[in-house]
């Protein structure tokens, strides 16, 4: 049953050393074998003693580190120390498979690796070996097989491909995926006439790929994916090409494919997934009826789908989705092993009805989204072992038809029927009948009536943006599996639910945004929590913020904004290590905010908003000063909070299921959907309170800050000159408040400002010119009687008229930021088959593709991203 592609890739990779250990082994005649020679064992062991071993260093489950087994005393023999192979007539060592095997360091070129100078198969894959690969391995010339793969570390000088080439003339095998190459592929490498694997995946290689290694005359598996800058043509191939697998996945590929593509009759397995090919399918392709795997997903191809496509009898997998195909789906029924098909964003028509025949094919995995079906395909009745299904973006409208309810009731683990315009399901269910249901997306539809129960399988359920309306029904409390529930924009209403704090056990996201849920919000952790996120913003809460979340020790985004919590600022939170966000914006909150306890530093805060409320005393200084993480520019953080990755094994394909928060942010009034939160975004907005007093210098310790809003508050004062080592501020409002003396001249430093408001104040004297200052209109000084120069129309006298022009900045970096968090949302999505690190990523439903793919009729690309990219 349907392999998926990286278990093919480790199957053929399995099967060859599998035959060359064969090789070996039968090369060897009988009789007592020689001990091995002692300086081979002190070249071993000495290339032990020069690694550390470091178990996190491979990330395979079954990876051990097969060195510590080699002893030291003189009498061991070294033939029989695990990963070690030896001639069996000579006693040298031929063989070195240490893959997985959790080694740490350089690889220098004085290794004694390098004095084994009979070695022929040599494995070193999927640790952390780092450096320049030394020219030393040229010496290795008997060499036939040589994995350096999965060493992200590990770099290859430019002509390193060349000098492999040129050496090492006996490779059949070369792996060197993931190793830092950074160059072009020399035409040389179309000279080892003897290779039969090649595998170059992610190695950042570019130009043109030479066309000569298409054509080597014992080339099998040939795998330059991911390499995006890498570019070429299929050539014209005939028919006595070898070839077996050929993965050119993200790359640059582009042009058409050749008739004579239908010439690789060995093929298994094609993958040209995201490159830039264009025109039709050749109809010669049918001719490769040793395919399995089949994926051109993501590229500009049109027309009609071949007809003879149908004779592709051991198709398992085929991968048509973002294309521009005309497709007729009975083709694709015909191919009785197919297990996976995708043809999102295609066009396709259904030309008879399919449903009585029990002979077609059975699909596990059906991905349709964006397809023009319009309604639930008569052909799903017959499918009962579906595992995951997607219809969204369909315009699929009504009611869910009864029969559905009995399409692959033990197996579908996943449906999405996002983006359609879906009223209700056309039965009288309490709960949904699929028994194994594990990710159940219902997004965007105009749902009506109560909240749609998921059976208690359920781990991730969605149904944001519909029209749901009454409470939340009692039985959501028994989905104890359950890890994120988004019922975001509905008309709910009601309390929360009190058991709402029995799911945070599992829960990890909660969002409940944009309903009209009143009363207080109840106890949301207990004992056990794994709560990350709640979003209960736009409701009509009320009562304090609840004390219990205190307990919730996993936090990292807290949005209780556009409510009516009536409180004081709860520092209390500052007590959470992961708290990333807190946004309290629009509420009641009341008095000043209390000098904080050094307990309750809020580790991790870089985005806080608690503007629109009835704060006052002075700005909170010591908050400032213990609000670390808005204090580093840490760029490494960037990856933070991207994506949250939780590996799932689903019938032996590996999942992953990816998370991504994001925000909206106003700017000037249009909404800006930010997916990717990320450690760079660093914001205060204390604006619209009572706050008075000066802007403490304090502030200039916060080097991280994008954006800082104090409008609208009662402060007095200069503007502190120290802002000034904000070289990260994008916008600095501090509008309406009663600031006084000269804007400070250091400010023009502030290369990424590009929003800037002093408006309404009692500042005087010139504005200063130059640089960023230079973008800004007069609404951004105005109501200040004593300012004057450019851009106000009050002239400076002499005097004041010294403020020196600098050149004028180049924006290019500043990239337009807004203001105003209103809203947190979360995405998430499927991702299959990332098997040891091997690539293959088909798609992913993002949270923009939940909420914005109605009614947008060219969503190609943009809403489908691959991980890698
Ligand atoms: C590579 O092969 C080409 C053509 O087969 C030949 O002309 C050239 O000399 C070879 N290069 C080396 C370095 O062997
Ligand atoms: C097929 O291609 C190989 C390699 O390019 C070449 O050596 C061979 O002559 C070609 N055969 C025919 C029949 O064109
Ligand atoms: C895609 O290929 C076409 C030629 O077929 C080329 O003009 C275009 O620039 C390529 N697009 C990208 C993004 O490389
Ligand atoms: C290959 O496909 C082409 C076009 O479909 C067809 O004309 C040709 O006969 C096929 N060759 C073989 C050997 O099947
Ligand atoms: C069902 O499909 C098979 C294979 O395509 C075909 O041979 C058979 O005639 C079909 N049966 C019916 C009842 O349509
Ligand atoms: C569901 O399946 C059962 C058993 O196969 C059948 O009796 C029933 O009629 C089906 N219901 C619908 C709505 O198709
Ligand atoms: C919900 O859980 C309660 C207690 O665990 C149980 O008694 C009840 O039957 C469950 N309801 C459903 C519909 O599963
Ligand atoms: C939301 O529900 C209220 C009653 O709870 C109803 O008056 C209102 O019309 C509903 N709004 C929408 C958009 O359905
Ligand atoms: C929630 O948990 C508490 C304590 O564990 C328990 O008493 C209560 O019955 C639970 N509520 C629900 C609705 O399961
Ligand atoms: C600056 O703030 C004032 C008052 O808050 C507002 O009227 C004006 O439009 C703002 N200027 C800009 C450029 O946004
Ligand atoms: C700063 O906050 C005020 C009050 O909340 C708001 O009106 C203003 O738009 C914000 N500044 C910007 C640039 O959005």
């Amino acid at each position: 049953m349907g392999l998926s592609f990286p278990l093919i890739i480790l199957i053929v990779r399995f099967v060859v050393s599998l035959m060359m250990f064969y090789l070996i082994l039968s090369a060897s005649s009988s009789g007592v074998q020689p001990l091995c020679h002692d300086d081979e064992r002190f070249a071993l062991l000495q290339f032990k003693e020069s690694f550390i071993i470091n178990q996190s260093a491979s990330e395979k489950p079954s990876a051990y580190p097969k060195v510590s087994s080699w002893k030291l005393d003189q009498i061991s023999d070294c033939c029989k120390w695990d990963g070690v192979e030896c001639n069996k007539d000579t006693g040298h060592v031929i063989g070195l498979d240490l893959s997985s095997s959790c080694l740490k360091g350089f690889l220098n070129s004085n290794n004694s690796l390098f004095r084994l100078a009979h070695l022929q198969n040599l494995n070193l894959a999927a640790s952390v070996f780092s450096g320049q690969i030394p020219t030393e391995i040229l010496e290795l010339s008997k060499l036939v097989s040589l994995d350096l793969s999965y060493n992200p570390l590990l770099k290859l000088q430019e002509s390193g491909l060349t000098g492999i080439a040129q050496n090492l003339t006996n490779l059949k095998v070369l792996y060197l995926d993931h190793v830092d190459i950074s160059s072009n592929i020399p035409n040389i490498l179309a000279n080892l006439s003897s290779l039969t694997n090649l595998s170059l995946s992610k190695c950042d290689l570019h130009g043109e790929f030479p066309v000569g290694i298409f054509h080597l005359p014992n080339l099998q598996l040939l795998y330059i994916g991911f390499n995006k800058y890498l570019t070429g043509c299929i050539p014209e191939f005939n028919r006595t090409s070898p070839l077996e697998s050929l993965e050119l996945a993200h790359t640059n590929f582009y042009g058409e494919l050749p008739d004579s593509i239908g010439n690789l009759k060995s093929l298994v397995e094609l993958s040209m997934r995201s490159c830039n090919f264009s025109g039709e399918i050749p109809s010669s392709l049918g001719n490769l009826t040793n395919l399995i795997d089949l994926d051109l997903q993501s590229n500009s191809l049109h027309g009609s789908i071949p007809q003879s496509i149908s004779r592709l009898v051991n198709l398992e997998t085929l991968r048509l989705d973002n294309n521009y195909f005309r497709v007729e789906f009975e083709l694709f029924l015909r191919l009785r092993k197919l297990v996976e098909l995708q043809l999102s964003g295609n066009n396709i028509s259904f030309i008879t009805n399919p449903s009585t025949n029990s002979t077609f094919a059975k699909f596990r995995i059906l991905l349709l989204a964006q397809c023009d079906l319009g309604e639930f395909p008569e052909f799903l009745r017959n499918q009962d072992r579906l595992e995951l299904l997607d219809l969204s973006g369909n315009k699929i409208h009504g009611q869910v038809p009864k029969w559905m309810g009995n399409v692959s009731i033990e197996t579908l683990w996943g449906l999405a029927l996002v983006g359609n315009l879906l009223t209700g399901f056309d039965q009288l269910l309490v709960v949904l009948p699929y028994l194994n249901l594990k990710h159940l997306m219902l997004d965007s539809n105009m749902l009506q009536g109560s909240v749609p129960i998921p059976p208690p399988s359920i781990a991730f359920y969605s149904v944001s943006n519909n029209r749901l309306a009454g409470e939340i029904p009692h039985l959501i409390c028994n989905l104890s599996l359950i890890t994120e529930l988004d019922l975001s924009s509905n008309n709910l209403s009601g309390n929360l639910p009190q058991c709402l704090g029995n799911l945070s056990a599992s829960l990890t996201k909660l969002d409940l945004h944009n309903n009209s849920f009143h009363g207080t919000i109840p106890r949301i952790c207990g004992e056990a929590n794994e709560l990350m996120m709640i979003d209960f913003s736009e409701n009509h809460l009320q009562g304090r913020v609840p004390r219990s979340l205190a307990d919730c020790t996993k936090l990292e985004a807290v949005n209780l904004g556009n409510n009516q919590i009536h409180d004081i600022f709860p520092s209390w939170l500052g007590i959470l290590p992961e708290l990333r966000i807190l946004i309290l914006r629009s509420n009641e909150l009341y008095g000043t905010i209390e000098s904080s306890d050094s307990n309750f530093d809020f580790p991790k805060l870089h985005v806080i908003d608690v503007s629109n409320n009835d704060l006052s005393g002075k700005l909170p200084s010591e908050h400032f000063q213990n609000w670390k993480a808005m204090q580093i520019v840490d760029v490494e953080s960037l990856k933070y909070m991207e994506e949250y990755q939780t590996l799932v094994t689903h019938s032996g394909n590996t999942m992953s299921f990816t998370n991504t928060y994001s925000m909206i942010i106003i700017n000037k009034g249009t909404e800006t959907l930010y997916e990717k939160v990320n450690g760079f975004l660093v914001v205060i907005d204390l604006s619209n309170n009572r706050f008075e007093g000066e802007i403490p210098d304090v502030v200039g310790n916060l080097k991280g800050l994008n954006l800082l809003n104090l409008s609208s508050n009662f402060l007095t004062g200069p503007i502190p000159f120290i802002l000034a080592n904000l070289t990260w501020l994008e916008a600095l409002d501090l509008s309406q408040n009663k600031l006084s003396g000269a804007i400070p001249l250091q400010l023009t430093e502030l290369t990424f400002l590009s929003y800037f408001n002093v408006s309404h104040n009692r500042l005087k004297g010139p504005i200063p010119s130059g640089k960023q200052f230079d973008t800004f209109d007069n609404s951004s000084f105005s109501e200040n009687p004593e300012l004057c120069g450019n851009p106000l129309s009050k002239k400076c006298g002499n005097l004041e008229d010294s403020v020196p022009p600098s050149s004028r900045h180049n924006l290019e970096f500043s990239f337009e930021f807004g203001w105003k968090v209103v809203a947190i949302g979360y995405g998430c999505g499927f991702l299959f088959g990332a098997v040891f690190g091997q690539i293959v990523i088909t798609k992913k439903y993002g949270w923009f593709m939940k909420t914005f793919v109605v009614g947008q009729p060219n969503r190609r690309r943009v809403n489908w991203r691959g991980r890698r990219n």
